[in-house]
Order: structure tokens, then C-alpha cells, then sequence
């Protein structure tokens, strides 16, 4: 990125620090994945209690609810990834690993507070005992040592267009799956899900609110940024998850997710359609004739998926298709319906 650009970043330091980082939770006051599980600290008869209630609780949970939690699960453990990400980005990465910048401080903390997600969707899942924890090790294994390329190059514009997308993705996904907990009786479950779409959800204010300053202070750079990420399809951190076995395994637990509703085509396209308003794009000004090129296509981005979908799902109302089952490993290699 170029030096001016990268000013640019610099100069929000200050900003940053009152606007961004006062949405980071303060560590004594945030919660902590042993909150939500059986408690270890108890004699031991009472902890085993604790885990056998957790397992009739979970024994009931369907198996294509387990594949789309386990493959949430495997995305939020795949967070060394993702910092790595983070720190590639010019103008805001970590320089020294414990830089004093707002920018770095941000993304040590959002780290943090991720970390927690799959730290409890991991433990809540190996106390079940309805997984085959092996099998989702070594899918993490696989997906951390795959990496991701998300398409953002080293521009923190497109990196953070990304995030705000991907976080309102995720809050999205664990609301719907803690909607589902508690229709499949597991209350507990549910909370755990909803409490980490709460993190998300204030994730993704904060990186919609760098979006706007970034707007504020260089419309057209950002108009072009939200353009060329949305121009190809925005690639799920989780794409290259793999589990040794089967060379489909995204886009299988892709299809589940789809179809038990969870995050489909039209989420998508929502959460397109959710951003374009939220930061006013119709009626921004102050563009350069490449930044109006820009806002033109994206603007009508969120009404052309929309009726894609819409035409593909009236297509498959007509010719019913064929359901197949897939086996996951996960799930010590049960089928599962798509
Ligand atoms: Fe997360
Ligand atoms: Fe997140």
C-alpha cells in the first residue's frame, strides 16, 4: 500500500483508541468458557454429575446440528490463522508482537476474546462425547496448517470491508444455532452460542465503524476496497478445511449448514444489503469517477444475489431435488442428508 495511505492509518491511531477499543470488554469483567461448562474445580463425583447431565442434555442434539457446530467449531479454532491474517495487513499490523499502537492493541484483543469461542465449543463438544474428537483435531490440524487466502492482499481497507462482513457472518450463524439449542431441548447450549454471537456482534460494530471513518476520510479508496471484495465472492475463512478424507468436506458442511438454515445463499446477500445501508453508500459523495464506477456495481449487488437466489430456490421448488447422504468423519462417520 502506498505510504499516503498508509498515513492515513497512523493518523487514526488516536481515534481508534477512543472510538474502537473502549468495545473491548475489560478482561475482569468478560466472560470465560469455564463459566459455561461442567465445573472442574468440584469434588469429583460432583463434576462427573455435571458432565452426565451435560451428556443427557446433548444426547438428543440431531446429527446434521453436530456436523454445523463442529464445522463452526473448527472455524473459530483455526484463530492462529487469522491473527497471522490480521498482522499482514499495512499500517495496522503488530510491529514487536506487544506493539503500544491502538491498532495493534485492537487486534490482541479481538484475538483474546475469540480465543474463548472454540476453547468452549470445544470443550462442550469433547464432554458430549457425540463427536469423534480425533477426527476434529485433526480437521483443525489440516485447516491451520492450510492457512487461508481471503483475497484482501495486504490492504487494511479490504481487510476490514472483510471483517465487518465476516463477523456479521458469524453472529448470524451462532444466533441461528443457539435458536436451534433450544428447540433440541439444550438450553445451556443455547447460551453458549448466543454468548458468542454477542461477542460477534460487537466485533462487527467495531469493524463497521472503522469502515465509516474510513469512508469519512478517503470515500473513493473505500468505495473501491468494498467494490473489489465484493466483486468475487467472499471467501469463508474455512474454505480449505479438510479432514483427510473427504476432498468435499467444506463445501458438504457448507450444504448442511444451508439446509438446516443456519447461514444460506440469502445471508448472504442480507448481510450485503445490511452493510450498503448501514454505511450509507447509495448517498455517499465526494467520489472520483472510479469511486461512482465503484459504488454503481455495489449497490446493486445485494438486489442481483437476492434475485438469483430467489430464481435457483423456485427452481428447486419445481423439480424437487434428489436429497443424497454425505458421511462426516465428525460424527464417526454417520450420514447426513444434503
Ligand atoms: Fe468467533
Ligand atoms: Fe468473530
Amino acid at each position: 500500500m502506498p505510504q499516503e495511505k498508509i498515513e492515513i492509518f497512523k493518523s487514526l491511531e488516536n481515534w481508534v483508541s477512543h472510538n474502537i477499543l473502549p468495545l473491548v470488554k475489560p478482561i475482569e469483567k468478560s466472560w470465560q468458557p469455564h463459566d459455561m461448562l461442567p465445573d472442574s474445580s468440584l469434588p469429583c463425583d460432583e463434576f462427573i454429575d455435571q458432565v452426565r447431565t451435560l451428556r443427557y442434555r446433548t444426547a438428543n442434539l440431531p446429527d446434521d446440528y453436530l456436523v454445523v457446530l463442529v464445522g463452526s467449531m473448527i472455524t473459530e479454532e483455526a484463530l492462529p490463522t487469522y491473527q497471522t491474517w490480521f498482522n499482514k495487513l499495512d499500517g495496522v499490523d503488530d510491529k514487536t508482537g506487544s506493539c503500544s499502537s491502538s491498532w495493534a492493541r485492537w487486534s490482541r484483543s479481538w484475538t483474546a476474546e475469540e480465543n474463548r469461542h472454540g476453547d468452549l465449543l470445544r470443550t462442550y463438544l469433547y464432554l458430549s462425547g457425540r463427536v469423534d474428537m480425533k477426527m476434529v483435531e485433526k480437521t483443525i490440524h489440516y485447516l491451520i496448517a492450510a492457512g487461508v487466502d481471503v483475497k484482501t492482499e495486504n490492504n487494511p481497507y479490504m481487510g476490514f470491508v472483510y471483517t465487518s462482513f465476516q463477523e456479521r457472518a458469524t453472529f448470524i450463524t451462532h444466533g441461528n444455532m443457539a435458536r436451534l439449542a433450544n428447540k433440541e431441548g439444550d438450553p445451556i447450549l443455547a447460551r453458549i452460542c448466543g454468548t458468542i454471537a454477542a461477542d460477534e456482534k460487537r466485533h462487527e460494530n467495531a469493524y463497521i465503524k472503522i469502515v465509516e471513518k474510513l469512508l469519512e476520510v478517503d470515500p473513493t479508496g473505500t468505495m473501491i476496497a468494498i467494490s473489489d471484495m465484493m466483486h468475487n465472492k467472499i471467501t469463508m475463512p474455512a474454505h480449505l478445511m479438510n479432514d483427510g478424507r473427504d476432498p468435499l468436506l467444506y463445501d458438504h458442511f457448507s450444504a448442511v449448514s444451508q439446509s438446516l438454515r443456519v447461514y444460506t445463499a440469502n445471508d448472504y446477500a442480507d448481510v450485503m444489503e445490511f452493510l450498503i445501508g448501514r454505511w450509507r453508500l447509495e448517498k455517499l459523495e465526494g467520489l472520483t469517477s472510479e469511486g461512482r464506477h465503484a459504488q454503481e456495481f455495489v449497490c446493486g449487488l445485494a438486489h442481483r444475489i437476492k434475485r438469483l437466489y430467489q430464481r435457483a430456490e423456485e427452481r428447486a421448488s419445481k423439480t424437487k431435488v434428489e436429497q443424497h447422504g454425505v458421511k462426516f468423519s465428525w460424527i464417526f462417520n454417520k450420514e447426513v442428508l444434503i
